[in-house]
């Protein structure tokens, strides 16, 4: 397989996606506007955004399968697999908050091959392929190096369903809000990873996630030379949606999450 001339391929689709979010973007009447589950909101342009990218992608490797966040596309367990989230950060999207994005990972056989993410609105190009590195827009990118938590900026996400932020979640939370320079939650965890594995964020966690919104994420931090876990310290993300994925001087706050990590 030609992983450079499918990623090549994946940008193009990414940019096509891409502009019709955009010319979407602010259009949004409460009409269009579809509650999968409270606070869960969704609108014709993931729907149509993710048939317009999964067709394309089946042209790219017809022997692919596909686990798509809209289920437009029939699920299916084949040994390669398009993983698809066609807009991360619908809250945003809708609300007109011009932050989210289209995420693409292939898999093999349970193996992350390829990732990539666009953001939208700025045109970024992010992508990995496993053992090549990371990039945005063709240049190489790392994560952070920083080690103290009050030079730190870290990022989260919380649950729709607001019965899962537990305690543990909240002192988590009290333990970055009051710790390090500054806690965001800007609303697409594909950009989060993204912002990661360029060195932006310095450590980023959320629970509660599905393997559309980080699997092309997490090889992207991988292949920047950050480390993932789940909240067990283990590499079971895309079963249990729990990340951490951070620099190379955060190893102690890595940890710090998982000993104060309550809720299995
Ligand atoms: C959501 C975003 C958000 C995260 C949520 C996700 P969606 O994806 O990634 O940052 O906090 O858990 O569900 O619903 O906008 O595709
Ligand atoms: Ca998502
Ligand atoms: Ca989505």
């Amino acid at each position: 397989m030609n992983s450079e001339k499918i990623i090549k391929d994946i940008e193009q689709i990414c940019q096509e996606g891409g502009k019709f979010i955009r010319e979407n973007f602010n259009k949004i009447t409460d009409s269009d506007i579809i509650v999968k589950e409270k606070n869960s909101l969704v609108s014709y342009v993931d729907q149509e955004a993710e048939i317009m990218i999964t067709s394309k992608l089946s042209t790219l490797l017809p022997e692919a399968g596909f686990l798509t966040e809209e289920g437009t596309v029939k699920n299916s367990d084949k040994s390669f697999r398009w993983i698809v989230d066609p807009l991360d950060g619908t809250t945003n999207f809708i609300a007109g908050i011009p932050h989210f994005s289209i995420s693409i990972a292939l898999e093999e056989n349970s193996d992350i091959l390829l990732g990539a993410v666009y953001n939208v609105m700025t045109d970024d190009f992010y992508h990995a392929i496993k053992g090549k590195g990371a990039f945005v827009n063709g240049n190489a990118i790392k994560v952070s190096e920083t080690e103290r938590l009050d030079n730190a900026i870290i990022a989260t996400g919380f649950p729709y369903d607001k019965s899962r932020i537990s305690e543990s979640l909240q002192k988590i939370l009290l333990h970055y809000v009051t710790k390090s320079r500054a806690l965001r939650r800007l609303g697409s965890a594909a950009l989060d990873l993204c912002f990661t594995a360029q060195g932006t964020f310095d450590l980023y966690y959320e629970t509660t996630l599905n393997p559309w919104d980080i699997a092309a994420g997490i090889l992207i931090v991988e292949e920047a030379g950050g480390k993932v876990n789940d909240f067990n310290g283990n590499r079971d993300y895309l079963s249990n949606g729990e990340v951490i994925a951070a620099g190379m001087g955060m190893n102690n706050e890595v940890k710090w999450i998982i000993d104060n990590w309550l809720q299995k």
